[in-house]
C-alpha cells in the first residue's frame, strides 16, 4: 500500500499551489494581499500568484525573495508584433514570470479560445522559459452527456501534439466548467479519477510524465483542500475565489505542504 503522500513525494511531483486572481483586486489590494500572503509563509508547497498585467510589476516587487513565484492568466500565441491589445510570452518572461495560465474556460468560452491555439500559447511560453498551466475540463452538458473524459483528452491532446515530449514540462489543471465560481466542487474521487486518465494520456507521450504536477481547480477552498491532495494524481490547485483571501489561500497552501511534507496519507486503492 502506498500512501497518496508518498505517492508525490515518490515521484519527485512537489504540491503546487496557484492563486488566480481573474480580473480582480486593485493595486493597493493586490499589495496588500501579498504583505498577508508573505506573512503566512514560507510553504514547503509551491505557491505562485497569477495577477491581471497591469499588477505584474508591483507583484513581482512585493514578492521579490518570498519564494513565492508570480504570473499571469494568458499570454499572446504570437511573438511581439502589430498585436493590438495582447501581451507577448517574452514580455511576461521579463517581468519574472514563472506561470502562465493558457486554455482558461473563461478564455475558451469567452474568447473562442480553440485546443490548438491554446497549444500554440503553451508552446510561446515555453519556448521562453515560462511553465505553462494548461487548463482542460469539461461543461455540465458534457458530464452529463458521459463525455468527460472525451473532452479533456480531446483539449489535452493539441497540445500534446504540438509539445511532443515536450509536454512534461508543463503544469496541467483540470477544471470542471461547472465547479467554477459555482461553489460546487468534484469529489475527490471524480477530480482523481480525471486525473488518472490525463496521467495516462500524458504517459503514453512522455517517460517523464510521471513527474508532472496536475492541479485541480473548482471552487477550491480551505474546508475541501485536504481531502483533494490526498488523492494520488491530485498535485495542488488552481484557485480563483479564495485565492483573493489571505486566510483561505494561505490555508490552501499550507494543507498543500502538509502534503509536501508527507504528513497526511491516505491509501491508494
Ligand atoms: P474558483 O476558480 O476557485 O473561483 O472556482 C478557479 C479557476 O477559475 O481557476
Amino acid at each position: 500500500m502506498v500512501s497518496s503522500a508518498n505517492a508525490h513525494a515518490a515521484a519527485g511531483r512537489r504540491p503546487l499551489v496557484v492563486g488566480n486572481w481573474k480580473m480582480n483586486g486593485t493595486r493597493v489590494s493586490c499589495v496588500e494581499l501579498l504583505a498577508g500572503l508573505r506573512a503566512a509563509g514560507p510553504f514547503d508547497a509551491e505557491v505562485s500568484v497569477c495577477c491581471p498585467f497591469p499588477y505584474l510589476a508591483d507583484v513581482a516587487l512585493s514578492l521579490q525573495g518570498s519564494g513565492i513565484g508570480w504570473g499571469a492568466q494568458d499570454c499572446s500565441q504570437h511573438e511581439p508584433g502589430a498585436y493590438t491589445g495582447e501581451v507577448a510570452a517574452v514580455m511576461l518572461a521579463e517581468f519574472g514570470c514563472r506561470h502562465v495560465i493558457v486554455g482558461h474556460s473563461e478564455r475558451r468560452l469567452h474568447h473562442a479560445e480553440s485546443d490548438t491555439l491554446v497549444a500554440d500559447k503553451a508552446r510561446l511560453a515555453l519556448s521562453h522559459g515560462l511553465t505553462p498551466i494548461v487548463c482542460v475540463g469539461e461543461t455540465r452538458a458534457e458530464r452529463d452527456a458521459g463525455s468527460t473524459e472525451l473532452v479533456v483528452k480531446r483539449q489535452l491532446s493539441a497540445v500534446i501534439h504540438t509539445l511532443g515530449h515536450c509536454v512534461s514540462q508543463i503544469v496541467v489543471a483540470y477544471e470542471p466548467v461547472w465547479a467554477i465560481g459555482t461553489g460546487l466542487t468534484a469529489t475527490p474521487q471524480q477530480a482523481q479519477a480525471v486525473h488518472a486518465v490525463l496521467r495516462a494520456q500524458l504517459l503514453a507521450a512522455s517517460t517523464r510524465a510521471g513527474e508532472m504536477r496536475l492541479l485541480y481547480g473548482g471552487s477550491v477552498n480551505a474546508g475541501n483542500a485536504q481531502e483533494l491532495f490526498a488523492q494520488p494524481d491530485i498535485d495542488g490547485a488552481l484557485v480563483g475565489g479564495a485565492s483573493l483571501k489571505v486566510a483561505d489561500f494561505s490555508a490552501i497552501c499550507r494543507a498543500a505542504s502538509h502534503v509536501a511534507l508527507g504528513s497526511i496519507g491516505k491509501s491508494r486503492t
